[in-house]
């Protein structure tokens, strides 16, 4: 009960929006029916709608709702062809968690296109043949991953096709003819499930990228300088720059006054943000997740918070003049911004102040930012107070040699800024967020998928992650030493990603002891010793007991207050041969039969805990011992046909970059880089 009572005052700033039913808008639940027909208010002419009254109920067996779909939820609306125009309510459709599919196809809805990105269970959306205009945001698709079919044609919309596509990674069919998109297609390869895709009749220019040659040459045309190959026959530019070297001077001279105006504009917008001339990249006061002594970010509604906040400092801002300069030792310096990897491309300091950010949270050494550039790429900024231990030349050393980091379950660095008294460190924004929050914070659909097959292979990614790490950052004492829930990211197919490794010898040894997991462990705490690779296995073992319950270690909290103490729990639920008890519930009764290798790994995970730093194995052997029990429960759930397959297997279109040693069950389809999101872990990470 007092355990119950401080999680509660932990989670404070969540508890209105995650225990009191508010929906994620703040507006108190709404019935189906009340969402349903506040959905036709928002409708100007709903005459075809008379059937939807508060008489009877949508879902009802007898319903007469037209339009409405249900299987046992409501599922589906087919209002297509009902001279239907107006607005259409998100906030209204956001009430139905089952709703999978959408379609307002030939009506008169016209205007910009209601915010349907953010309705992210959708399968399927059909918009066909209206009068939408405007441009679809270029982040629309990134948290469209469940997304199959998006037909938008025959409307007015504008703008370019967005970039992000890459992360719609079941996306299958896409129709946007008859538009008006203009601009390149982007240079992305599209999602491999993508098998019928139309752009014809546009406004499209350029050279069609090579990953879109797979589709027939009819998706393409209609476009007038659209080409398929660079040839001299046909214009591919719609205003094409004559070779006339005074008339390129004008033009370099015009972009480079709409620079200077852009920056001026940035610093005039930094200048009235805030009070404080400096720095504005922090607005941590104004945050309601420092409002607690130990930010545990794993309540339900913590990313939904978006703040805008004005990312860079004036100081950066002048910077941003120099001339990028290629430099291959330690990498790409484009302004301020060194990239160590190359994989999402070069991005220099203005891309990133030019992008739309969000606050993402604040943990044990810094906070984090969401920043979604132009260019389609989204990645997450981690701004660092107190790793001033090393000069810049080591500092520019160990960033480039964790850029230079290449696992399935390593999230590498891309970029970084160093500055005396702050750091930058950029990376890959992974959309479905850490560990932590699935487990703990996020009920809804991701949690779902982390049954007891899905949990085992989790334990295998991280203690594959973590050998790499052993071994390629050997001369590290401690070469992750902040292993926990909170900063190991999930991709698309629920294959971890860690984060935040290798930052030991860089912070201040005050900030690396209050910060850093690894200092809890016991050969550290009780008998004084220095930390080291074993306390690594020690963490691992946290992380494991966490997968097997369910629960919210104690360990992660200052102090030890709150949470369950696993440990304890684990060695008395093995001492008392109660072992069924600690697993999770939630997978427990339908993986019955795997109980033998459930008890393995926990096993397997009070080893890693031994106190004694020389009876604990090291991190290749809980390895090698972690692999016998995945190849037990893969045989296992073969031959009990009904356990289904682990989530793992439905995503598999997601690949890391640079991975050459991937795990055997990822079915590897594909290249797709953008369809991997990024870090943002460290997020929900706690001090
Ligand atoms: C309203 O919808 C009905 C069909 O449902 C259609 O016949 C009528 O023309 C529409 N009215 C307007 C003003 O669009
Ligand atoms: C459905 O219709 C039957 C008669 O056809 C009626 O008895 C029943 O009450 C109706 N159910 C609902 C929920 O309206
Ligand atoms: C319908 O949805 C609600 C929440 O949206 C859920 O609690 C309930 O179990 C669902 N019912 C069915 C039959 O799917
Ligand atoms: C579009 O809807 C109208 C009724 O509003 C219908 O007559 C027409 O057949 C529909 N067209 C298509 C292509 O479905
Ligand atoms: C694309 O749409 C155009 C116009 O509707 C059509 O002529 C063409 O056949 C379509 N191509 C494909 C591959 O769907």
């Amino acid at each position: 009960m007092a355990v119950a009572i401080v999680l509660l005052l932990l989670f404070l700033p969540f508890v209105p929006l995650a225990f009191s039913g508010l929906s994620p808008n703040g507006a108190p639940p709404m019935s189906d029916v009340a969402a349903l027909l506040r959905l036709k208010e928002s409708f100007t002419n709903s005459s075809a709608l008379s059937t939807w009254s508060e008489a009877t109920s949508p879902c009802d067996q007898n319903s007469t709702w037209y339009g409405v779909v249900c299987e046992g939820n409501l599922t589906g609306l087919r209002l297509s062809g009902l001279g239907l125009s107006g607005n259409i309510d998100i906030d209204a459709l956001l009430q139905f968690d089952g709703l999978r599919s959408i379609s307002f196809d030939n009506n008169s809805f016209s205007g910009p296109l209601p915010a349907f990105e953010r309705l992210t269970a959708l399968k399927s959306i059909y918009l066909s043949d209206n009068q939408f205009s405007g441009a679809l945001p270029d982040n629309f698709f990134i948290h469209l991953n469940h997304l199959k079919k998006l037909w938008l044609d025959g409307n007015h919309i504008t703008g370019t096709i967005p970039s992000s596509l890459g992360y719609a990674t079941s996306l299958i069919e896409l129709h946007m003819e008859r538009n008006k998109f203009e601009g390149t297609l982007p240079s992305i390869t599209p999602p491999p499930s993508l098998s019928s895709l139309n752009v014809s009749y546009n406004d499209l220019e350029g050279t069609i990228p090579a990953g879109f040659n797979k589709f027939d040459s009819s998706s393409f045309e209609g476009n007038p300088y659209l080409c398929s190959t660079q040839t001299a026959d046909k214009p591919c530019q719609k205003h094409q720059m004559t070779p006339n070297n005074s008339k390129n001077i004008i033009s370099i001279c015009i972009v480079v006054m709409i620079v200077m105006a852009l920056l001026v504009a940035v610093v005039q917008a930094v200048k009235t943000d805030t009070e404080s001339s400096s720095y504005t990249l922090g607005v941590e006061r104004d945050l309601p997740y420092n409002k607690v002594q130990s930010p545990t970010k794993v309540g339900g509604s913590s990313r939904r918070n978006s703040f805008s906040v004005t990312l860079w400092s004036r100081r950066s801002v002048s910077s941003v003049h120099s001339v990028p300069k290629e430099d291959n030792t330690a990498g790409i310096s484009t302004g301020d911004l060194v990239i160590v990897n190359q994989n999402k491309g070069v991005f220099g300091m203005l891309d990133l102040m030019k992008a739309a950010a969000e606050v993402l949270g604040s943990g044990g050494i810094g906070s984090v930012y969401k920043a979604a550039m132009i260019n389609g790429v989204v990645v997450a900024v981690k701004r660092v107070k107190d790793m001033n231990r090393v000069a810049k030349e080591v500092f520019d050393m160990e960033m480039s040699r964790l850029g230079r980091l290449r696992h399935p379950n390593i999230l590498p660095l891309l970029a970084y800024n160093f500055r005396k008294d702050e750091k930058l460190l950029v990376s890959e924004f992974i959309p479905k967020g850490s560990l932590l929050y699935v487990l703990h914070g996020d009920r809804g659909m991701d949690h779902a998928a982390l049954d007891w097959p899905t949990r085992v292979l989790i334990a295998r990614g991280v203690a594959r992650g973590m050998v790499y790490l052993h071994t390629n950052l050997s001369s590290l004492d401690l070469p992750h030493g902040n292993l926990k829930s909170g900063n190991i990211l999930l991709a698309p197919d629920f294959q971890p990603l860690l984060v935040d490794f290798g930052f030991c010898p860089l912070l201040s040894p005050s900030a690396a002891q209050q910060a850093m997991l690894a200092f809890q462990s016991p050969e550290h705490l009780l008998s004084g010793q220095p930390v080291g690779r074993k306390s690594d296995v020690y963490c691992f073992g946290i992380v494991l007991l966490e997968l097997l319950s369910g629960k919210f270690p104690s360990q992660y909290l200052q102090h030890g207050k709150g949470g369950t103490d696993l440990i304890v729990w684990a060695n008395n639920a093995i001492s008392e041969a109660r072992e069924a008890e600690f697993f999770d519930p939630s997978f427990l009764e339908k993986y019955k039969p795997s109980l033998p290798d459930m008890k393995r790994l926990l096993h397997i995970a009070v080893d890693c805990l031994e106190p004694d730093v020389e009876k604990r194995p090291d991190m290749k052997e809980v390895t090698s011992r972690i692999e016998v029990v995945v190849a037990d429960v893969e045989r296992v759930n073969k031959n009990n046909g009904s356990s289904g397959e682990p989530a793992v297997n439905s995503h598999a279109a997601y690949v890391r970059d640079g991975a050459n040693d991937r795990p055997t069950r990822r079915s590897g389809s594909t290249n797709d880089r953008l369809s991997r999101g990024s870090d943002n872990a460290q997020v929900f990470s706690i001090s």
